[in-house]
């Protein structure tokens, strides 16, 4: 079967025989892809415990589907073109060939550190092509990457090193994001002061900062690509890892304190990236994808590293931010490398709408065909201004609606094909049964209803577990509605049969498309001298989407209240990273309280 659906006729057919035959359907699309040994079963399920095995029995390894398979052919296709921060900076391009060397290569010197199968290794890397490598290269040996979005605090690393017990950390000296410096190595040296699993730490060289290196903890990356060099076999066999194998771990903040890790595995997570980025973009050989969200997210797992490389496509890596040097830098990148497909956020979209028309002056964009948008409701004022100004009325908009747990995208339309609706994800794809449900669990059937969505069959990128606690995975997602697995999501179902989410309907805020516990915040607030509670909740933000506002109660009332705002900030930053920093900080003598408390 090929990936790609051609007409709304051929949609609605295709849906339909993926809801009749879901095993049949799944079984046609994984035979894309390339596998070492077939599957005996394709799906095995209960969202009771929940149990959900794709593809059983099948082995594999992603890269070779990423990587060896497309050198037959297309060995010279760039596969990531990578544009620096700073304009000023050349920029690089990476074959396929290449990125297959490059990638071999590091597997060594991830095995020469004693990296193997089923460890974990931590990755905390700004948006350069040696983080793709590095996730790559765990892939190849079958090590299990957990990347660490650069924005995170020491704090918030060391409690995702230590729920997974991590051995090893890739890092670099430093990053460039806009006109910031980050400290990357300081960081992790503030870190791994809390985590004793970790005994090797790989550091690559980026912003030649001052940093202090660990004798017998810390290497040079560029060190050990030599002595790999020196050992004279560049090549790194593919490790036949069983389609249930954990890939990779992703941690994501959730209505309690902790975040927790999305585990997904090698298999599924592999065809269902690789069929929703093929099929979703209508990816045609040849053209030029730029997807603008960092690797430390799922849509940088997913549409900058998996699923583009999975379907031998070109790809655009950018370091930087969209407002700096100038607002103009997206159209920029879009000029120089005649990007055919952009795939970005609402909350860019409205920020950069916010400059007026000036930056795109004298920027050719008729090279675009398709426009992406990901990662929280986009505002009709938004979706026309992508539609006028970026896409000139000729490009189709896909609002993509997925999660983390998803592993890729669910609701959206396909490029040119699906007829859109600004502000709807409009349909699921083929595979995907989206149900709404009312409050006792009941599925509210028909159209023009809202509800809280559910999905009620398994998809082969559903999450499987929560690392290291499956009650909780199990609590989280399966329990709230029988035999379903729950969104978190509120969402409309019109007319037409088109759904719209609403948001959140748990304590999870959405803030520039970042998902952030109320609670983690308020845990980070408490967490200052002064404060003897808090209390934090959303509240519309032009260009975020959601702010986040907190009420405090202060413990004395001898505060120079500018001073002690300050360091809130700073507490939150400390402890959770700058993203979660309170937009608005009110003091407050008490807080609303239902009777229990
Ligand atoms: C939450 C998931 C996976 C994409 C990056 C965010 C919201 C995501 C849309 C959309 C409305 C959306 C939902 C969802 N969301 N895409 N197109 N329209 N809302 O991943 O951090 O796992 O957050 O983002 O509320 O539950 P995430």
């Amino acid at each position: 079967m090929n990936l790609q659906i051609k007409s709304f006729d051929e949609y609605k057919r295709v849906y339909d025989y993926s809801v009749n035959e879901p095993e049949n359907f799944w079984a046609e699309i994984a035979s894309s892809f390339t596998w070492k040994r077939k599957w005996d079963k394709v799906l095995e399920w209960n969202f009771k415990e929940p149990n959900i095995e794709w593809f059983k029995g099948a082995t594999l390894n992603i890269t070779e589907n990423c990587l060896d398979r497309h050198l037959e052919n297309n060995a010279d296709t760039p596969a990531i073109i990578w544009e620096p921060n700073d304009p000023e900076e050349d920029h690089r391009v990476l074959t396929y060939r290449q990125l297959h060397d490059k990638v071999c290569q590091f597997a060594n010197v991830l095995k020469n550190n004693g990296a193997k199968k089923g460890d974990r290794v931590c990755i905390y890397l700004p948006m350069v092509p040696e983080l793709a490598i590095a996730v790559l290269a765990c892939a190849r040996i079958g090590a299990i990457h957990s990347v660490v979005f650069g924005g995170f605090s020491a704090q918030s690393i060391a409690d995702r090193i230590n729920d997974a017990s991590c051995s090893l950390v890739i890092t670099a000296d430093g990053g460039f994001r806009g006109n910031k410096d980050i400290p990357l190595k300081d960081i992790i040296d503030d870190a791994l002061v809390q985590c004793r699993s970790v005994n090797k730490v790989i550091v690559l060289t980026r912003s030649r900062a001052a940093i202090s290196m660990i004798k017998g903890r810390d290497v040079w990356w560029e060190d050990e690509i030599k002595k790999v060099e020196t050992q004279g076999n560049p090549d790194c066999p593919a490790e036949e890892m069983d389609a249930e194998d954990v890939l990779f771990i992703l941690y994501t903040s959730g209505s309690t304190g902790k975040p927790k890790g999305v585990v997904h595995t090698c298999g599924g997570y592999m065809v269902y990236a690789g069929y929703t980025f093929a099929n979703v973009f209508q990816y045609q050989p040849g053209e030029v994808f730029f997807c603008t969200a960092d690797i430390g997210w799922i849509t940088g797992h997913s549409y900058i590293v998996y699923g583009p490389l999975s379907q031998g496509a070109t790809n655009i890596m950018f370091e930087g931010i969209p407002t700096w040097p100038t607002p103009g830098r997206f159209w920029d990148i879009v000029d120089k490398y005649k990007v055919n497909i952009l795939y970005t956020a609402p909350t860019a979209i409205r920020s950069l709408m916010s400059f007026g028309d000036e930056p795109l002056q004298g920027k050719d964009l008729s090279s675009i065909t398709k426009l992406g948008s990901v990662g929280e409701p986009i505002n009709e004022e938004a979706w026309h201004w992508y539609n006028e100004k970026i896409g000139k009325k000729q490009a189709p908009i896909v609002d993509t609606w997925w999660q983390t747990e998803n592993g890729g995208i669910m609701i959206s339309p396909i490029a040119g094909v699906t007829p859109t609706k600004p502000g709807y994800a409009t349909l699921p794809l083929p595979g995907i049964q989206p149900v709404l449900v009312d409050e006792n669990g009941k599925e509210i059937e028909g159209n023009g209803v809202s509800g809280n969505l559910c999905i009620k069959f398994p998809w082969p990128g559903i999450i499987r577990t929560t690392y290291g606690d499956h009650e909780r995975c199990r609590q989280t997602y399966f329990s709230t509605y029988e035999n379903m697995y729950f969104t978190g999501d509120g969402c409309l179902r019109d007319e037409d049969g088109y759904y719209r989410i609403t948001g959140r309907v748990d304590d999870v805020l959405n803030v520039s498309g970042h998902r952030i516990g109320t609670a983690e915040v308020e845990n980070a607030i408490n967490m200052h001298s002064d404060v003897v509670e808090s209390a934090v909740v959303g509240y519309p933000h032009e260009i975020k989407g959601q702010g986040v506002y907190a009420y405090v109660i202060l413990g004395s009332s001898e505060h120079d209240k500018e001073l002690t705002r300050k360091n809130i900030l700073q507490t939150v930053t400390r402890i959770i990273g700058a993203i979660a920093k309170p937009d608005k900080i009110q003091f407050v003598t008490g807080l609303p309280k239902t009777r229990s408390g």
